[in-house]
């Protein structure tokens, strides 16, 4: 047998054991104070004390000392296009016209193979270097473009879920498939990736307004016949939206029971957004297990509104946090917690400084059921993690100068970081983006 690979980081250390809004909020997480993280053979063996543990390593364990920093399991984002990187930041739409626009042109390149890996390689990169180690991925209508990323998610050992999307209708006629032709695609794609490695996949309808209660029929036997599978889409984003889905469905009660009605919702059902819905869609968000990727930059670049979180708790649906690239405005979870805040201000909501790194690492993973996995630094969990520089900036030195607490650290790392505060991202305790120091 092989001697096991041990590793140990050295910095403080950040992980929640439970939701802070939901009891004690002192008692959802485990801050250590220079604290080590150690791994064996890229699983978490252990944190404690530096001090503690420092001396009962056993002869010949490399340290690595990360100074001034935070040391957190990997950001997960629950919502994201891989396509739609190389169109981020277009200027001056809503939704429908957002679409037509801008992401359909651009999502039309991705029936190019060799195309689609480059972008998914650049998109793999951009996610590391933020300090995201594991995401739910929009691709686009071409089988293709599912199977660059799955490769190049592969080649790095990501955890990853993807999926081809499907649409077959209200969409130019160059990236429409039919309801036969995506079931067989994503059938395909679901015996060869699904369960590969750390790689997972997701049937994918785009929307509502986009596939034929015909492709959502199929959509549901899919999840039928392969247990485990994802269901990723979205919801209620836009108001002209919701008033289309009203036209297009006027025998529904509303737009998720659209989805309901084809049997897409369940533990593993991630919706986006979900910004425009009634207590009766919370309510069966919440019976049915599902969970809503809360994505601010995108809901606040393109005008879309402001996610209710306060509804969301009190209902009990499951939330992570999302940055929807390219409709969202930044891959850093650090800015999408920033525009979090601000969206809960506007709502009358006090947000406080730990619930959002739950959203983004213990609350994501259980919103994805992936807590056995990933998510916080439990004996036994895969060693992803993210080192976050306190002094990232001179700016951001000297106003944690002023910190006392964890709260206002954590605080100040949201407000004012973004990729520049992220020092190191492991995967399975390997350094990913850059050399070991
Ligand atoms: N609704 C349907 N498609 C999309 C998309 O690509 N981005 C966003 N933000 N919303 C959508
Ligand atoms: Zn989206």
């Amino acid at each position: 047998m092989n001697k096991p690979c041990v590793q140990a980081f050295r910095g403080d250390i950040l992980h929640f054991t439970d939701d802070p809004s939901v009891g004690a909020e002192d008692e959802s997480y485990e801050f250590i104070d220079d604290g080590l993280l150690v791994v064996e053979d890229g699983l978490v063996l252990k944190t404690g004390k530096a001090s503690d543990l420092l001396s009962a390593l056993p002869a010949g364990v490399p340290v690595v000392h990360y100074q001034n920093s935070l040391i957190m399991p990997g950001f997960i984002d629950t919502h994201v296009h891989y396509p739609q990187t190389e169109m981020i930041a277009s200027h001056g739409e809503q939704l429908l016209g957002w679409l037509m626009n801008y992401a359909f042109p651009t999502e039309r390149k991705f029936s190019d193979i060799n195309y689609a890996r480059q972008r998914a390689d650049f998109f793999l990169d951009q996610l590391l270097s933020n300090g995201t180690t594991t995401a739910l991925v929009f691709a686009t209508v071409h089988k293709e473009s599912v199977e660059a990323f799955f490769e190049c998610a592969e080649r790095r050992n990501l955890r990853m879920i993807c999926g081809k999307v499907l649409m077959d209708r209200n969409a130019p006629d160059y990236l429409l498939d039919t309801a036969n032709s995506g079931f067989d695609e994503s059938q395909a794609l679901i015996e060869k990736w699904h369960n590969r490695q750390r790689l997972q996949y997701a049937v994918t309808p785009r929307f509502v307004p986009t596939s034929s209660s015909e492709q959502l029929s199929g959509a549901g036997r899919l999840l039928e016949q392969h247990p485990g599978l994802y269901l990723h889409t979205h919801l209620a984003e836009n108001v002209n939206e919701v008033e289309w889905v009203k036209k297009l469905c006027k025998d529904s009660k509303n737009y998720l029971s659209v989805y309901a009605q084809h049997g897409l919702l369940g533990r593993r059902s991630v919706f986006a957004h979900g910004i425009h819905i009634s207590e009766d869609e919370c309510r069966m968000l919440a019976d049915r297990r599902c969970a809503i990727a809360f994505c601010p930059t995108s809901n606040l670049f393109m005008g879309s509104g402001l996610f209710d979180l306060k509804q969301a708790e009190t209902f009990g649906f499951e939330v992570g946090l999302g940055t929807d690239v390219g409709g969202g405005t930044s891959f850093s979870l650090l800015q999408t917690i920033n525009e979090a805040y601000k969206v809960q201000q506007l709502r009358g909501h006090n947000l406080s400084p730990l619930k959002p790194y739950y959203l983004a690492t213990l609350g994501a993973a259980r919103a994805l059921d992936m807590e056995s996995q990933i998510g916080n630094f439990d004996t036994g969990k895969e060693a992803d993690f993210v080192v976050l520089n306190y002094h990232a900036t001179p700016l951001m030195e000297l106003r944690m100068q002023q910190c006392s607490h964890l709260r206002e650290r954590l605080f100040v790392l949201s407000t004012l970081g973004d990729d520049r505060a992220v020092r190191a991202t492991h995967i399975l305790g390997r350094r990913v983006d850059g050399p070991e120091s």
